[in-house]
C-alpha cells in the first residue's frame, strides 16, 4: 500500500529521478503521487490525481535538484485529492514527509497540534508528520527532531522526511518496509527493491524499530533508544529484466507465462532444508497455516493437500481473523505464513501473536528480505522472481507446489513429491502456448458481457474455485463467486439462470462424479457449464483442457482461470495490472 522513494546523491534532477523510481512501484498504490525536491530555502512540491506512469516529462519539468522524495498513493485516510496526495509539509514548505501506513494516534497528536496552532490542510493522518517534526524543530535541529517525533507515532509506518537546506534524508520504519540502496556516491531509500534496482544491487534493510539518517553515508539508530545500530550491506540478485515488462503487453500476462518455469524453481529446495520442515510440522502440536486473499486460498489448498498426501490435519486461519485463533495457539504450535510480498499487515500481526505465545513461525514467501522472511524462525523462499501485477498468479503455483512438497516430506515421500511436480512443470510448458491463450480469449469474447458467474470444485479444487473467483473479480470487475461443489443446492443455485457462466474445476480421482453430478444440477437450471478438466464431458458446453497430474491438479486449474480472467480485463477495457481500489502489496490492517 503506497510506494515511497527518495533519492540524494550527485545527479541534478532528484524530482524526475524520483517520479521514475515511483513509477517501479506503482504496483502498490495509484490513486495519485507527487514528489519534494529541494530547492534551498524552500522545497518544491508536485503533487497530482491519477497514475505516475501518465507524467509526462515534456510538459512538467522541475528545478535541478540532488535531494528529492516522492510517494504513490493507495487511499486509506481522506478521499483521492490533490490536498491528501502526499508529500505533506510544514506550513511554511520547508519540511516534506511521505507515508506508508496507518499512524493510528493520529487524532490525539493532531488535537495536540492544533491546540497549539498548527492549521492542517489534508484529511489524512500523515499531516501530522510534518507539523509534529515542525514543532520539535522549534528546540532543536531536524535530525533530533525528527527522531523524537518518530518515537511517538503508533501503528504502523514507513516514513521519509526531509527539510530544505539540509542535506540528509531521514526514513523511519515500524512494520511498512524499508529498504536502502547504495550507490556510487549516492542513496536511496524505498518500500521495495524495484525503485533502485536500475542502479544498485547493494542493499541495506531496515528492522522495525529503526531510523536511517541519509547523508554522506548510511547511519541507523533504533527509533526507541536512540541507540547507533549496525547494520551489513546485504548484496541482492535480482535481474532488472525480471522486474520488467519485455514484449508482453501487462506484467500479468508476462507472469502468467512464467508459470513455465517457476515451479521449476519454487521446488528447487535443498532436500534437507524441506525434511528439516516437515519435521517441525510432524511435531509440532497443531500447525496453522496463514494468508490472505489468494495466500489464504493457497492454505486452504494446502489443508487438502496434506491430508490426502500426508494423512495430517493442518488448521487454516485467514490472517485477520487469526488474532481470535490465539488461545489454540501452544509453543509447540508451529505457524506457517503464506504470502508473497512478505509484508501483508494482516499476516504480519498474525506473526506478532504466534510470537507472543512462542510458537515457531515458518514463512513460504516470494520476497527476500521481507519482513516476515527475516522475522520468522523458518523460512522457505518461492523463488518466482518479482511479481508486479496486483493479482497474484506465479507466487500462487509456486506456493502451492512448496506446499505440496512440504506434505510428501511429512510422509516420507520427498522424492516421489519431486518428480510429480517437475513433471507438472513440464506440462504446464506444453500448456501455456498461443493456441491455448487463443481458446481462452474466444472464451472470455464469449462471457464478456456477464454480469455475474460462478465457479465450483470439490476438495481441494473447492479451494481453487475460492482462488479462482478472486481472479475473476479483481481484474474483470464480474461479479464471480466460488462455491463448493456440493453447497449450491443449498442455497446458491437460486442464482443460476439461462445462460450463467459457471466454471466447474475437474480432476481425475475421487471427486470427478461428484462434481459432474454439480455441473449437472447447473445445466438444468439453464447455466453454461466451462469444463476445466483432463478429459472432455457431455455436461460442458466450453472445454478447457489441462493435464491429469493429481495431487498437483490445483496448480494447473488455475492457469487457465488466470488467463480467463486476464483476456476478461483487456476486452472490457480495464488495466489488469492495476485494477480500481486494489494495491499489490497491503500493508494496512
Ligand atoms: C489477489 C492477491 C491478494 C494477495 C493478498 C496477500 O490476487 O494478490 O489477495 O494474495 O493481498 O498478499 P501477500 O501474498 O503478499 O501476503
Amino acid at each position: 500500500m503506497c510506494g515511497i522513494f527518495a533519492y540524494l546523491g550527485p545527479r541534478k534532477n532528484a524530482a524526475e529521478f524520483v517520479i521514475h523510481g515511483l513509477t517501479k512501484l506503482e504496483y502498490r498504490g495509484y490513486d495519485s503521487w507527487g514528489v519534494a525536491y529541494d530547492e534551498g530555502i524552500k522545497l518544491g512540491i508536485y503533487r497530482q490525481i491519477g497514475k505516475i506512469s501518465d507524467y509526462d516529462p515534456v510538459k512538467t519539468k522541475f528545478p535541478e535538484s540532488t535531494m528529492a522524495l516522492g510517494h504513490s498513493r493507495w487511499a486509506t485516510h481522506g478521499g483521492v485529492t490533490v490536498a491528501n496526495a502526499h508529500p505533506h509539509t510544514n506550513s511554511d514548505s520547508t519540511i516534506a514527509i511521505v507515508h506508508n501506513g496507518i499512524i493510528e494516534n493520529f487524532d490525539e497528536l493532531k488535537k495536540e497540534l492544533v491546540d497549539k496552532g498548527y492549521v492542517f490542510k489534508s484529511q489524512t493522518d500523515s499531516e501530522v508528520i510534518a507539523h509534529l517534526i515542525n514543532e520539535y524543530c522549534k528546540t532543536m535541529d531536524f535530525e533530533k527532531a525528527a527522531k523524537e517525533a518518530m518515537k511517538r507515532f503508533e501503528g504502523r509506518y514507513a516514513v521519509l522526511a526531509m527539510k530544505a537546506g539540509e542535506r540528509k534524508i531521514i526514513a523511519a520504519r515500524r512494520g511498512s518496509p524499508l529498504i536502502v540502496g547504495i550507490g556510487n556516491n549516492e542513496y536511496f531509500v524505498a518500500s521495495d527493491i524495484p525503485a533502485f534496482l536500475e542502479y544498485t544491487r547493494k542493499v541495506m534493510y531496515l528492522d522495525d524499530n529503526q531510523l536511517v539518517v541519509l547523508n554522506n553515508g548510511t547511519h541507523f539508530f533504533d527509533i526507541t533508544t536512540g541507540k547507533p545500530v549496525e547494520k551489513r550491506v546485504v548484496e541482492i540478485n535480482w535481474k532488472t529484466e525480471s522486474a520488467e515488462k519485455g514484449n508482453f503487453a501487462h506484467f500479468m500476462i508476462k507472469e502468467i507465462m512464467e508459470q513455465k518455469d517457476t515451479i521449476y524453481r519454487a521446488i528447487n529446495q535443498e532436500d534437507s532444508e524441506i525434511e528439516k520442515i516437515a519435521e517441525e510440522i510432524k511435531k509440532a502440536y497443531g500447525t496453522f497455516l496463514i494468508g490472505c486473499g489468494t495466500a489464504g486460498k493457497v492454505c486452504l489448498a494446502a489443508e487438502y493437500i496434506f491430508a490426502k498426501v500426508a494423512k495430517r490435519h493442518v488448521n487454516v486461519v485467514v490472517g485477520s481473523e487469526f488474532p481470535s485463533h490465539q488461545d489454540f495457539l501452544k509453543e509447540k504450535s508451529l505457524v506457517i505464513a503464506v504470502s508473497q510480498s512478505g509484508e501483508t499487515a494482516d499476516t504480519l500481526e498474525a506473526i506478532e501473536v504466534a510470537k507472543k505465545k512462542k510458537s515457531k513461525v515458518l514463512s513460504i514467501v516470494n520476497v527476500e528480505g521481507s519482513t516476515m522472511d527475516r522475522e520468522s524462525d523458518y523460512s522457505l523462499h518461492i523463488k518466482a522472481g518479482p511479481e508486479k501485477a496486483v493479482a497474484s498468479t506465479k507466487a500462487t503455483t509456486s506456493q502451492i507446489a512448496i506446499l505440496t512438497l512440504l506434505a510428501y516430506a511429512c510422509d516420507g515421500r520427498l522424492q516421489e513429491g519431486k518428480t510429480l511436480l517437475i513433471d507438472t512443470a513440464g506440462k504446464i510448458n506444453d500448456m501455456l502456448n498461443p493456441r491455448y491463450e487463443e481458446h481462452i480469449h474466444a472464451l472470455a469474447e464469449k462471457i464478456q458481457h456477464h454480469e455475474s458467474m460462478y465457479v465450483i470444485g470439490k476438495a481441494v479444487n473447492y479451494a481453487i474455485a475460492l482462488e479462482a473467483a478472486i481472479k475473476l473479480q479483481e481484474v474483470s470487475y464480474i461479479h464471480a463467486e466460488g462455491f463448493a461443489g456440493g453447497e449450491l443446492k443449498h442455497g446458491p443455485i437460486a442464482l443460476i439462470s439461462e445462460g450463467t457462466p459457471c466454471i466447474v474445476l475437474v480432476s481425475n480421482g475421487d471427486t470427478r462424479t461428484d462434481i459432474l453430478n454439480n455441473a449437472r444440477e447447473v445445466k438444468a437450471r439453464g447455466g453454461f457449464i466451462i469444463g476445466v478438466a483432463p478429459q472432455n464431458e457431455e455436461v460442458f458446453d466450453y472445454w478447457i483442457k489441462v493435464p491429469d497430474v493429481g495431487i498437483a491438479s490445483p496448480i494447473v486449474n488455475i492457469i487457465p482461470i488466470q488467463l480467463l480472467a486476464y483476456h476478461l480485463a483487456v476486452l472490457r477495457q480495464n488495466n489488469p495490472d492495476m485494477p480500481r481500489n486494489l494495491a499489490k502489496s497491503v500493508t494496512v490492517k
